[in-house]
């Protein structure tokens, strides 16, 4: 029940360091389960998705080891406890679902998971999940009521190698389907496949632990199963979504920050786009540095895509960017068909933006004969102000952060839960780049809004 206080109007600068990626480390310890080596991973984000797959995991029977303040992660499972996950971990994140295809390989018996949650964007079904899995010889049903229910998975004479073609490259039923195949009879083809970042690193991990595993191409990932397994050593690539979030920050607010670890080569189409909007930015050779260069320009049209397009992710916060970039901007969200919910409250605190069902710019996308608002159009400049709001999911906690950066009253931001699920140290971050940025716990007394040591010392 803690919430943020936020004063904006000063620059953000100095020098963070990005944490590891919570898309990437989740799905790296839901893999760990396929063999009975110790794996151990360093950069290892301190976040709530990651201690929540971390609890998972250990309910399943891992042993984990977890030094929070080196970020460096052993986790042993020696053998199965249970193939049951717990209904208390119904809803809790986007991870459940993939441990089914961690467990199919490793266990003959009956696997149970409840229903998926993950934040409220759009409908997220795990239809492609489960029709990839059934492919590769599972059966698979759902039981019980619409969102109390569980899947039920078995394959008890084992998985066999096949071609699964992905009607959409959905990153989730990727990496289900790797999981499912790694220890899968001959050889598995995924076509159309999500080849996110976090992807290949998932897929580096598998190599390094004994899959036999490449990706073509054209989008294909080819697998050959195996049982033989190795202990593992592996450095969780960087947070693009950390990154590209502190460069808007940054930028929105005319500061100059260094963000040590930024990896170029998984931010190429921010970069363009930051660029077009007159963003400045230096790839150094640890990081990348970023600052506001010239008055923003806007006037683009951006559409969210899968890699290497730009990110969903980046949306939100990119959003707040152009309602202070001189100019009319569109943007068409083609991966999710809710993603707009935040902008109310942007349009509250001044920002000029208009929602649209249709598909705007040119490119028609899966969403175009729905009724779902997934093209904004935004103008700026605008000043925002400060207000008293609640967080409705990740991302657009992120962005909410943003506006309340960009005003010079106080804002008062609750449901804090959602950035702890994926900001490592947030508020200790922006504290460093002279952030006026206070976390309260509501059950603590008031205190005022002063400097950094009163911060620290409200830092959970
Ligand atoms: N989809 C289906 N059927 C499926 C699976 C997906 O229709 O079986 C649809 C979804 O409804 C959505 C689209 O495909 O419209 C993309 O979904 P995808 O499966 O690619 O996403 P995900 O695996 O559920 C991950 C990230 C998201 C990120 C997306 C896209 C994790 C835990 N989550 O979700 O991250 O937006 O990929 O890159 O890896 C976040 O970090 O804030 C976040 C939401």
């Amino acid at each position: 029940m803690d919430r943020l206080r936020i004063r904006g109007g000063t620059p953000l600068k100095g020098h963070i360091r990005a944490a590891g990626a919570k898309n990437a480390m989740t799905k790296l310890l839901v893999a760990s389960l396929l063999s009975d080596k110790k794996c151990t991973f360093r950069n290892v984000p301190n976040i709530g998705d990651v201690e929540i797959t971390v609890n998972l995991c250990r309910e399943i029977g891992a042993e984990v080891n977890w030094d929070q303040e080196k970020n460096v992660l052993e986790i042993t499972t020696r053998e199965l406890k249970t193939s049951y996950v717990p209904q208390k971990y119904s809803g809790s994140n986007r991870i459940p679902i993939l441990m089914i295809g961690a467990l199919l390989g490793r266990t003959d018996q009956d696997i149970i998971v409840p229903t998926t949650g993950g934040d409220l964007i759009g409908s997220r079904p795990v239809d492609l999940h489960v029709h990839a899995l059934q492919k590769l010889g599972a059966r698979i049903e759902y039981r019980g009521m619409k969102r109390e229910g569980a899947y039920f998975a078995q394959a008890h004479h084992g998985l066999k190698g096949t071609i699964v073609t992905l009607d959409y490259p959905s990153v989730g039923a990727t990496e289900n389907t790797i999981l499912a195949a790694v220890r899968a009879k001959g050889t598995t083809l995924i076509k159309n496949s999500a080849i996110e970042p976090e992807i290949i690193d998932l897929i580096l991990f598998l190599q390094k632990l004994g899959a036999h595993i490449m990706v073509d191409v054209d989008r294909t990932i080819c697998i050959q199963g195996t049982n033989k397994f190795h202990e593992v050593e592996h450095t969780v690539l960087a947070d693009r979504n950390e990154v590209a979030s502190y460069a808007m920050a940054a930028i929105a607010t005319q500061g100059h920050v260094f963000i040590e670890n930024a990896e170029h080569l998984n931010m190429i189409a921010f970069l363009n786009r930051l660029r077009e909007i007159g963003g400045g930015f230096n790839i150094k050779p640890n990081g990348i540095e970023f600052f506001y260069d010239t008055p923003l320009k806007g006037g683009l049209h951006v559409e969210t895509d899968v890699h290497p397009g730009f990110m969903t992710d980046w949306q939100q916060p990119f959003v707040v960017l152009l309602t202070q970039a001189q100019g009319v901007s569109v943007l068409h969200e083609t991966v999710y068909e809710n993603r707009f919910g935040y902008t109310q409250i942007l349009r509250e605190m001044g920002a000029d933006i208009a929602l649209f069902s249709q598909c705007l710019g040119g490119k028609r996308c899966r969403f175009a004969s729905c009724d779902h608002h997934h093209s904004l159009v935004v103008k700026g400049p605008t000043p925002l102000s400060a207000k008293e709001i609640s967080i409705p999911d990740l991302r657009a906690g992120f962005a909410y952060v943003m506006a309340a950066l960009l005003s010079k009253e106080e804002s008062i931001i609750t449901n804090v839960d959602f950035l702890d699920r994926g900001y490592e140290n947030l508020v200790g971050k922006l504290t460093s780049l002279g952030a006026n940025i206070v976390r309260e716990s509501l059950s603590a007394p008031k205190l005022p809004l002063t400097g950094k040591s009163l911060e620290s010392a409200l830092v959970s």
